[in-house]
């Protein structure tokens, strides 16, 4: 397993391109099970997710071909409709191949994906979805079994906003007979860009980015050619180092309208940001001020950046209340932040941050794909020696290159096989 140390203490300045959206370009990938052909994929981000759910595929009959960044997926001779355990407990988004495989193939065998560190994850939404579809299901020996002979087009409210509950479903209903209309649906813009995937292929869908989605089931879809949008995480992770290192750092190939809840914060601690049409410029403050946060669905501030915001909180001066209200258990990165001397109580999904004006390396652990970014920013900036993040598998499913990138930024880190 490899780690990333860093010797903190210096400011990040200059310019860093975000690479494709991870929670993008799954649901995408998965979309090309739909129809034969071949698609073309750009701005693939590499990462350890896109090879997961590249190699579930390939077990189906599906091939892949890397060339000169454009992913070609070819799923002619689609052959299985099993996702196996060994491969979905790495990545849970492994369920968005259900809608695809009943939609192609009218049946389909996905491990549960069973919960993770952040939370319990359940697919309760997309399983009761898929059921007014049609869809007979049984769960057995942790497997969903389904199969359908004619997906049929249903009204869908969803209890609670979710992001692949709301894309498995989209995917499911492109070529079911009728309409399908979607309530209180995520607004996700990785939802958008899976709906211009859905539509270049053929597909009848309107209202996307909205709370409710209309589709029209269509006879065909065909292959088609699409480009990925820029990953909104990555780039905020990128825009609160800035800030955090008191750097000048201008985020490139970016979706400034994907940024709008983390730019005001930024603002509220005191960074100086200034938007371009594809890029954020990012100025850290020499004080950072406490504000408080609140997590929710888009355009909410995103849970995804909730551990980043509060490294940057660590030492903010003031306090800071940080509530999560999307997972039940996304504060594991805060152990690890005290044992760098950061001042954190937690009571329930509430975290009160007191600010420090210092935290301190320490070897510390990464538990998840977003806590393990949280550590990398505190590295940035603790003093006192070298931080060594451990288990970066986590950092690797969702990051490309990170500390490739920090480093051209100027900061002192570097990855070591353990
Ligand atoms: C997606 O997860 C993202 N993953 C997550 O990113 C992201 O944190 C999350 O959306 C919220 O934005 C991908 O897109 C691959 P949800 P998802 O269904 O779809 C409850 C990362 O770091 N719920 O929107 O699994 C659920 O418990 C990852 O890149 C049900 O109750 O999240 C949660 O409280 C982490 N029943 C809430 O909805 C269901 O059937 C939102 O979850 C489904 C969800």
């Amino acid at each position: 397993m490899d780690k990333i140390l860093i010797k903190g203490g210096k400011p990040l300045n200059g310019n860093v391109k975000v690479s494709g959206a991870k929670n993008a370009a799954l649901p995408i990938i998965a979309a090309c099970l739909l129809t034969g052909g071949s698609h073309q994929l750009q701005n693939v981000p590499l990462l350890r997710d896109i090879d997961t759910i590249k190699r579930i595929m390939s077990k189906l009959g599906v091939t892949f071909r890397d060339e000169k960044g454009t992913l070609e997926v070819n799923s002619d001779d689609l052959q299985g409709h099993e996702a196996p355990y060994d491969l979905v407990k790495t990545m849970r988004a492994s369920i968005l191949l259900l809608g695809p495989l009943l939609a192609r193939y009218g049946s389909a065998k996905i491990s549960l994906p069973g919960g993770c560190a952040i939370g319990a994850r359940p697919i309760n939404l997309h399983l009761k979805s898929l059921a007014s579809m049609g869809v007979d299901i049984y769960l057995d020996h942790g497997y969903v079994n389904a199969s359908v002979g004619q997906l049929k087009g249903a009204d869908i409210f969803f209890d609670v906003a979710t992001v692949t509950g709301t894309e498995n479903i989209m995917m499911a209903a492109v070529t079911a007979r009728g309409k399908t209309v979607l309530k209180n649906t995520a607004k996700e813009p990785e939802i958008r860009d899976l709906a211009d995937m859905l539509r270049s292929m053929g597909a009848d869908i309107e209202g996307d980015g909205t709370d409710t989605i209309i589709i029209r089931g269509v006879e065909d879809l065909r292959p088609a050619r699409h480009t990925i949008i820029p990953d909104r995480i990555e780039a905020g992770t990128f825009m609160i180092a800035a800030a955090m290192t008191g750097g000048h750092v201008t985020v490139e190939g970016c979706r400034p309208e994907h940024q709008e809840a983390l730019m005001e914060k930024l603002e509220a601690a005191g960074a100086n940001i200034k938007v371009k049409e594809d890029s954020v410029l990012v100025r850290g403050p020499d004080t950072i001020e406490s504000v408080d946060l609140k997590t929710m669905p888009f355009p909410g501030f995103p849970t995804d950046l909730q551990a980043q915001f509060m490294a940057l909180m660590c030492i903010a001066k003031g306090w800071s209340m940080i509530r999560e209200t999307v997972f039940e258990n996304r504060f594991i990165h805060v152990s690890e932040l005290r044992r760098m001397g950061a001042d954190i109580e937690i009571n329930g999904n509430q975290a009160l941050v007191r600010g420090k004006d210092r935290l301190f390396s320490a070897p510390v652990m990464a538990t998840d794909l977003r806590a393990s970014a949280s550590l990398v920013l505190a590295g940035l900036v603790a003093e006192g020696g070298r931080t060594e993040v451990q288990r970066i598998y986590h950092l690797d499913r969702g990051y490309e290159a990170l500390e490739k990138k920090f480093k051209n930024l100027g900061a002192n880190i570097w990855r070591e096989k353990e």
